[in-house]
């Protein structure tokens, strides 16, 4: 029997990755504060989406998931929060139309603050100070007053997050989603690109498709699902004391819910079976993630997934895979082939960008579109022989026009990354490359529906 579980009770537990707070008394005043707060998403939001989710697992929809690695304080505006949002519709919208699959679109945004860190100290030169571990926690600047964790920040983090989950179901339900929009959706720097043509003949055939329809007597207007569209947001739990005092009893169900996001997932580094991460997110009815990276062992796997979703409710555990492109293929079919022999149900989603991370001749942290691309091939052919399903993707992207990534049809290169690298963290996929990827992920879904649709084709023969 498992012992019980509170909101509390991975204070018990051994933790990974916690930042020390010089004030404790200022962080359970925060703490304390935070609590009587709004929450910033609904219990019954949560429980449509793992319902999205289940029909993922089960390969009638495709899970896309994206946003920036961390946000930040200083870069919040909304322009940016704009330019993020059209460039998932556009994502979704390709991968919807060239698919013919209907899209699960899930940001990493509206709390998307907290970092795990390779190492606890930073040095440069010979200067070394604690890391920077996301604005919801210290400062990015280079000085020791930055670097010292402020509670306070919590604070800030879900006032940001709130206004930008405001905006962002504004444009989600206002209007600025309509099916009808589709070419406005096109940001001005991307216009001149070989993206643009191609997304612009899709939208065109979306137009000709509405207008087709409309001429055969379909009232557009009566249908809401031709306008808005229904947005989720997600991020790492990984700063607890924040997640804790974010954490409500459901009144219609009165089960418990983080609601600091809909989708909510266990980092790499963070998901010791008997540390305070599992712990936390095993009591919570949000749908989860779970990164797994080289080091998870099949047996590890099939542990953590019956402390986490031990009734094997379809929709609530997302395995996020980050393993690199040249390791995807080495560790990827045995836990698929676990998993399927446990008959175990489970989204899998493929994060290509955090297991190809290199430094650049130029000494950036970058990454090579062709080895993110390549990931994701691996991923869909691992689903595609061992006969299960590919079931989504997690980009770092962002509306911007940064060069963080190298590669992609604009070819930036590595002298080229000194350009516009704005990143706090890891590097983004930029307007353009994320558009192109969402062209290439399409392709490989409708590659992967027709060696699906030949063995049928093959016995109908017969
Ligand atoms: N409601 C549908 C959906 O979300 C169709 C839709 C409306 C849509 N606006 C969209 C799809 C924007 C992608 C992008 O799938
Ligand atoms: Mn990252």
């Amino acid at each position: 029997m498992p012992e019980r579980w509170t909101p509390d009770s991975w204070r018990a537990r051994p933790i990974a990755q916690a930042p020390q707070y010089p004030d404790p008394q200022k962080l359970a005043a925060v703490e304390k504060r935070l609590s009587t707060f709004p929450p910033l998403v609904f219990a019954g939001e949560a429980r449509q989406l793992k319902k999205a989710l289940a029909r993922v697992a089960a390969g009638e929809a495709f899970l896309l998931q994206g946003g920036d690695c961390a946000e930040s304080f200083a870069e919040h505006h909304p322009d940016n929060i704009r330019d993020f949002f059209r460039v998932l519709l556009q994502m979704a919208v390709v991968l919807t139309y060239a698919a013919a699959s209907p899209v699960v679109k899930v940001g990493r945004i509206a709390g998307q603050f907290a970092k795990p860190r390779s190492s606890p100290m930073e040095k440069v030169g010979d200067k070394e100070l604690p890391s920077y571990r996301g604005d919801i926690i210290n400062g990015h600047e280079f000085t020791e007053a930055a670097r010292v964790p402020d509670a306070h920040r919590q604070i800030e983090a879900y006032r940001q997050s709130a206004a930008t989950l405001n905006l962002l179901r504004a444009f989600a339900h206002g209007g600025y989603a309509n099916l009808a929009s589709v070419h406005q959706w096109m940001l001005g720097f991307v216009k001149d690109s070989p993206q643009s043509r191609r997304y612009f003949e899709l939208a065109d055939r979306i137009s000709e498709t509405l207008g087709f329809m409309r001429a055969c007597g379909l009232d557009l207007e009566s249908h809401p699902e031709l306008r808005t569209t229904e947005f989720y947001t997600s991020h790492e739990a990984l700063l607890l004391p924040y997640e804790q005092a974010m954490t409500r009893v459901d009144s219609t169900s009165g089960d418990w819910y983080c609601t600091s996001g809909h989708l909510v997932w266990i980092g790499d580094r963070t998901r010791q079976l008997d540390h305070a991460h599992v712990e936390y997110c095993r009591g919570i009815k949000n749908p989860i993630g779970l990164k797994c990276g080289p080091s998870v062992k099949p047996d590890e796997l099939l542990r953590l997934i019956d402390i986490l979703n031990p009734d094997d409710e379809p929709g609530r555990l997302t395995l996020i895979g980050r393993f690199g492109a040249d390791k995807v293929s080495e560790h990827l079919p045995a836990l698929v082939r676990a998993v399927k022999r446990e008959g175990r149900t489970v989204v899998w989603s493929c994060d290509p960008m955090h297991g190809n991370t290199i430094t650049s001749a130029s000494g950036y942290k970058t990454r090579p579109f062709e080895r993110i691309l390549q990931e994701v091939k691996t991923f869909f052919a691992v689903h595609l022989a061992e006969g299960t399903i590919a079931g989504g993707v997690h980009l770092e992207m962002t509306g911007r026009n940064v060069t963080e990534c190298t590669g992609g049809a604009r070819a930036i290169t590595d002298e080229g990354l000194n350009d516009r690298y704005h990143t706090f963290c890891d590097p983004r996929l930029n307007a353009e490359q994320a558009i192109e990827m969402a062209f290439l992920v399409a392709e490989l879904m409708k590659e992967e529906r027709l060696n699906k649709a030949r063995p049928l084709a093959a016995a109908a023969s017969l």
